[in-house]
């Protein structure tokens, strides 16, 4: 077996091993095992003990009888007045009755058994006052006096406190077969049966070979609700995983796809020249104008696309901003004084909000820039900064072209543009509402858009406090 069998071999031993069935099982066995023990042990002591003590009484009672029997009967008696006193109530009671001096003597009937005059024939393994007799089994022995002479032995036979114990074992020893068997199966069925719509949710995970699959998700099992819950969020990263590789494949396609444009006409206006650009000055001086154009498109929507990748992975930085301050700052530094467009601000003093300044700033950026630039000569554009209890209003307005209707839910899609002929000569590139939605959205603000063609625009983002 080469080494990497060898691997796999242990591998598969450890997966076994750690498998939630084997677990189960084991711990099972090992507190079923360590309960058994326990009670068990706890009972064959309590009652071994009551029974002891009930048998030493008998030995007390048996003991004063005997000593009377003695004291009061001619020797040649004492056998059957022992056995008359043992028979039939004390017969687990072997008892020995000897005056040392005169030598008179008595047994009980059985006696022999015990002890014989041959002592090598029996086997006895003491304890104490305890000993074990081949044969017999426990014996519990007791050794009295009487008179100045008298030597009474007696012999208990332990016999119910050991089948009590006999008993006792095999009871425990039946139950616990019982209790694993059952037990077992038990975990068994319940941890298969549970474990099923895991395997199933590994087995579908395993199946997503490639990425464009992410959307099909896992099973989700109806119980237990740790699986349903596992599988309902597996489901959901899979599903937010799936948006986001659609988001960035969109974004790569429609990028390339802006770029292909300006470069077309560039490469267009190259050959021209190569052409006849020698033969034709004036088309030299076209050429590079337009040349000049494309590259310059080609710059902003470079420039945008970097910012646009950054912001996805830009750290947000929250601070307490005053928004009327921003707004006048910004104002005051991107407004372009040009083609006659008054700008009016409406702005309430010491307006706060909770945000990121660099994000907060693109966005009016953003959408004074459009108001300009989609409005006429002489035209108006509105700046308003207002609050209420909860929300914080920025609205923009302006007196421009305005935006059909049709078109208003999808200004916010990246490289959407309404006014393609228009955006073409400002050189827009359609990113900069979907980027403003995006840096609201982080912001935890909202973006709306109310517009009417010839009459004006206004964009409205609505911040929580
Ligand atoms: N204030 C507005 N008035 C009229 N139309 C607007 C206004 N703002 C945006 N639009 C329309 O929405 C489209 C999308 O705007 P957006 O700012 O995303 O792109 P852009 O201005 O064309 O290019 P960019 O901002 O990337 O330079 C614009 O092309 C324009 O047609
Ligand atoms: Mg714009």
């Amino acid at each position: 077996m080469n080494k990497f069998s060898l691997n796999s071999v242990d591998t598969l031993r450890n997966k076994k091993s750690n498998s939630l069935m084997y677990q189960y099982t084991f711990w099972y066995v090992i507190n079923l095992l360590l309960v058994v023990l326990l009670i068990g042990i706890t009972l064959i002591v309590a009652v071994s003990l009551f029974l002891f003590q009930d048998m030493k009484n008998d030995l007390t009672a048996v003991q004063t009888d005997l000593v009377q029997i003695a004291n009061k009967q001619p020797s040649n008696q004492w056998e059957k007045q022992i056995d008359y006193l043992l028979y039939p109530e004390f017969t687990k009671f072997n008892v020995e009755m000897k005056n040392t001096k005169t030598g008179e003597i008595a047994h009980s009937q059985g006696w022999e058994k015990i002890i014989t005059a041959d002592n090598s024939k029996f086997h006895y393994l003491t304890i104490k006052n305890f000993l074990i007799i081949k044969d017999e089994g426990l014996f519990y022995k007791h050794q009295a006096s009487f008179g100045q002479n008298g030597k009474i032995i007696i012999f208990a036979k332990l016999s119910v406190i050991t089948d009590f114990i006999k008993l006792m074992i095999n009871i425990l020893i039946v139950t616990t077969l019982l209790a694993l068997i059952f037990g077992i199966s038990f975990i068994l069925f319940i941890t298969k049966r549970n474990i099923r719509p895991l395997l199933s949710i590994t087995t579908a995970v395993n199946e997503i070979k490639s990425i464009s699959n992410l959307s099909g998700g896992v099973p989700v099992p109806e119980k237990p609700q740790e699986l349903t819950d596992l599988g309902t969020s597996i489901n959901r990263l899979l599903f937010q995983l799936h948006l986001q590789i659609e988001r960035e494949k969109g974004f790569v396609s429609d990028a390339s796809h802006e770029l292909r444009t300006p470069l077309a006409a560039l490469r267009g206006h190259i050959n021209l020249i190569k052409r006849r650009g020698k033969a034709h000055p004036e088309i030299l001086e076209q050429s590079l104008t337009a040349i000049d154009q494309e590259s310059e498109r080609m710059q902003n929507l470079i420039h945008q696309l970097l910012a646009m990748a950054r912001s996805e992975h830009y750290e947000l930085e929250l601070v307490d901003v005053n928004m009327s301050e921003l707004v006048s700052d910004v104002l005051r530094t991107y407004w372009k004084e040009d083609r006659n467009i008054t700008l009016e601000l409406n702005i309430d003093k010491d307006i706060h909000l909770n945000g990121d300044v660099g994000q907060l700033s693109q966005i009016l950026i953003i959408l004074v820039e459009n108001a300009q630039k989609y409005t006429e000569s002489d035209g108006k554009v509105i700046v308003e900064l207002t609050k209420n209890n909860k929300e914080v209003h920025l609205t923009v307005k302006d007196t421009g072209i305005g935006i059909p209707k049709e078109h208003l839910d999808k200004i916010f899609h990246r490289f959407y543009r309404v006014h393609k002929d228009r955006s073409r000569q400002t050189g827009g590139s359609g990113l900069g509402l979907s980027i403003a939605k995006q840096l609201v959205a982080f912001n935890g603000g909202d973006i709306s858009v109310k517009s009417e063609v010839g009459k004006g625009s206004e964009f409205k983002v609505i911040f929580k406090k």
